[in-house]
């Protein structure tokens, strides 16, 4: 296993499913209430640029469930707000902590803080990538699915970062991802070549009814991401036919399921209706970050779960 986890490729597929089996492991023993302190004395950094609901209570509670301790990390009340260099920061944490959890806005900080860092360092988003959140999206299809491979996902809305992590992981999972998005929001090619340059099946269409059509998996993102806020108006204007609504629902096999990333924006990239549906595992999703991120901590800081006695 590397040392960071930046990118979801950054593990293999033996990886990642040894995690998701730690990940419902660790699930079924806290909802057991037995004790899992298996990262006990550790301690895990976590700065944040931006705001964070999900991100910041899984990692945090996370980290205590395991018998260790983690510290949320201002930008703006640390030096790194008065300018100390990253570099500077990532050498000088990795001496008190185990790991670093960083939500920056540029993807380059966060490779910068992880080259410079002797502790394993997680991407807990950026621009380009949130391979957290898809980390645990796994984990919630796994536990529906015995087999990913051929499962179809189709992404409706913006091409942002938590859709270029879905179609950098297609060659990993053998998921076939398909993509609906205005041209001007579609992911970047860069992405798209990598991903089918390692075997991933990807395919950009305009139209959400052509996605949806045999998809298994409906997946949506806030159209305004964190940074984009001064696009507003034009992202609205742009998107506004790429609402998950129960008209394009429809168009999409019965039993296909809803995933969002959360937060949502009702009634623009996905309607109420759809979200609080019968068909919506957004619940699941969000809970399974929690154990994902423990999986994920153990393997970094720990090797992986001790075996059982
Ligand atoms: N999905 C997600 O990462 O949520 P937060 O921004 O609340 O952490
Ligand atoms: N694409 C969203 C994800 C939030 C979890 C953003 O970057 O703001």
């Amino acid at each position: 296993m590397k040392k960071d986890f930046l990118s979801i490729i950054d593990i293999d597929e033996y990886e990642l499913e040894s995690i998701v089996a730690d990940a419902m492991h660790v699930k079924r023993l806290k909802s057991a209430g037995t004790a899992h302190e298996f990262l006990k004395g550790k301690s895990l950094g976590m700065i944040f640029e931006k705001a964070s609901t999900r991100t910041r209570v899984s990692f945090e509670v996370g980290m205590t469930d395991l018998g260790g301790h983690a510290l949320f990390l201002n930008p703006q009340d640390m030096q790194l707000g008065r300018g100390e260099e990253v570099r500077d920061t990532a050498r000088v944490l990795a001496r008190y902590v185990d790991a670093v959890m960083i939500r920056a806005y540029d993807h380059a900080t966060i490779e910068e803080f992880a080259r410079y860092s002797t502790v394993p360092v997680i991407n807990g988003l950026s621009d380009s990538l949130h391979p957290c959140q898809v980390l645990a999206d796994i984990m919630t299809l796994s536990e529906r699915f015995s087999d990913l491979r051929d499962l179809r996902l189709a992404w409706i809305g913006d091409g942002n970062n938590v859709c270029n992590t879905w179609i950098l992981s297609a060659a990993l999972t053998g998921m076939e991802i398909v993509v609906a998005s205005p041209p001007d929001y579609r992911p970047k090619d860069a992405v798209i070549n990598q991903a089918r340059a390692a075997g991933g099946r990807v395919t950009i269409v305009t139209d959400p009814e052509e996605a949806v059509r045999e998809a298994d998996v409906l997946y949506t993102d806030i159209w305004v991401s964190m940074g984009d806020e001064q696009e507003r108006a034009e992202r609205l204007r742009a998107l506004k036919n790429y609402t998950i609504d129960s008209r394009l629902l429809a168009r999409a096999p019965p039993d296909a399921l809803v995933m969002h990333c959360l937060p949502a924006h009702r009634g623009e990239e996905i309607t109420d209706e759809v979200l609080e549906g019968p068909q919506s595992i957004v619940w699941d999703q969000a809970e399974n970050r929690l154990h994902a991120q423990k999986a994920l901590l153990m393997r970094l800081i720990a090797g992986g779960m001790p075996p059982a006695d």
